[in-house]
């Protein structure tokens, strides 16, 4: 019996996608009969049947290609069961997985996509999500695919950004992407020997901001590199209610925490702060050789599972090793930083603050 499997890409892009499809597909062509369905457009594409049937060949040449080939969309989690002009999405996609016969359906997406995923299994779907996003925040799973090649770029702006801070004796703030956790910035951080990192698991004292750079001042250093992960909180904002910090950020003339650190620095230090914000850079661009591999392994390991029909699964890194996660253990959880683990500790004790 040929297998028709679908294949989507949701959410925010990275490097890897195009390299992990290509596994899925080389590795079932060689395991099994089967037949594939680009689904374009991730969920949105699903809903309404935008999807076609693809040759092997459309995906054996794009280990090193950026982005994905099927376009992605965000299609929030919270959204899909809200029936939209007589439009009920859940349905929708049920219907367009029938309508085209397919026998699975697979995901590569970050925390959003395999709460989707999930919802999709609980429907009755074949489902296997597998791990992306330049965050690594997804539960259950040592790393991502796109994180690695993430973090090469960070490293790599924040390296040319030393030089400048010290021909100008600044403090150079560096907002990084990372959602509602600071893996990208940590690592990135203890990677370039900045001399503080903010990140939202542990949230920041002004303060403590300020007394640690008059300190590194007053200790000689005529420069700074302060690395903020985009989702970094004071502590009196930590202990706001969702509600209340929305309405906070809404008065702040500055939107980016990087603009707020900077302009606290530059107002309370005596030293002159710049931001530097890498944004969509950290996602574009060719996977390195981490990420090329990994999403390889991930991708074979996928057709593998389809080959013993084996759903309802998100695929994981444990100990460097693929293994199938029950999706509903993963889907709607969120791989933070541990605060006293190796990581935190290892840059403690390389003299780097977290403004706390
Ligand atoms: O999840 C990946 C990510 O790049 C986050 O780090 C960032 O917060 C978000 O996506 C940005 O999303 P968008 O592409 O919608 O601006």
């Amino acid at each position: 019996m040929v297998k028709r499997i679908g294949i989507l890409t949701s959410g925010g892009d990275c490097a890897g996608l195009n390299a992990t499809m290509r596994g899925v597909v080389l590795a079932a062509d060689n395991l099994m009969d089967c037949e594939f369905y680009g689904i374009q457009n991730g969920f949105e594409g699903l809903m309404h049947g935008e999807m076609a049937q693809m040759n092997v060949g459309e995906f054996a040449d794009i280990l090193e290609l950026g982005g994905t080939i099927l376009h992605s969309h965000r299609t929030p989690f919270k959204k899909m069961r809200k029936i939209e002009n007589g439009f009920d999405k859940v349905q929708a996609m049920i219907d367009n997985y029938h309508r085209f016969k397919l026998d699975c359906l697979v995901c590569l997406g970050g925390a959003g996509t395999h709460k989707n995923a999930n919802m999709l299994k609980d429907e009755g779907l074949n489902v296997i999500a597998l791990p992306k996003t330049i965050d690594n925040d997804i539960w259950g799973t040592e790393l991502t695919f796109g994180y690695s090649t993430a973090m090469d770029i960070a490293v790599d702006v924040i390296d040319r950004v030393v030089t400048t801070a010290r021909s100008h004796d600044r403090v150079m703030v560096v907002e990084i992407m990372g959602n509602k956790t600071g893996w990208l910035a940590l690592n990135s951080a203890i990677a370039t020997k900045a001399d503080m990192v903010l990140i939202p698991e542990i949230p920041y004292d002004e303060q403590k901001i300020v007394k640690a750079i008059k300190k590194i001042k007053d200790d000689g250093k005529r420069y700074a590199i302060v690395v903020v992960a985009e989702g970094a909180k004071s502590k009196e904002e930590a202990a706001l209610s969702k509600k209340e910090y929305q309405k906070l950020w809404e008065a702040y003339p500055e939107k980016d925490v990087g603009a707020r650190i900077v302009k606290l620095i530059s107002e309370s230090t005596g030293l002159e702060g710049r931001l530097v914000k890498p944004g969509h850079q950290l996602r574009g661009g060719t996977p390195n050789c981490a990420d090329r591999i990994l999403a390889t392994k991930i991708g074979v390991f996928a057709a593998q599972l389809i080959k013993d029909e084996k759903y309802g699964i998100a695929v994981s890194i444990r100990k460097n090793q693929c293994v199938a996660s029950p999706l509903e253990e993963i889907a709607g959880q969120t791989k933070k930083i541990p605060v006293d683990g190796e990581l935190v500790t290892t840059a403690l004790l390389t003299g780097i603050k977290f403004g706390n």
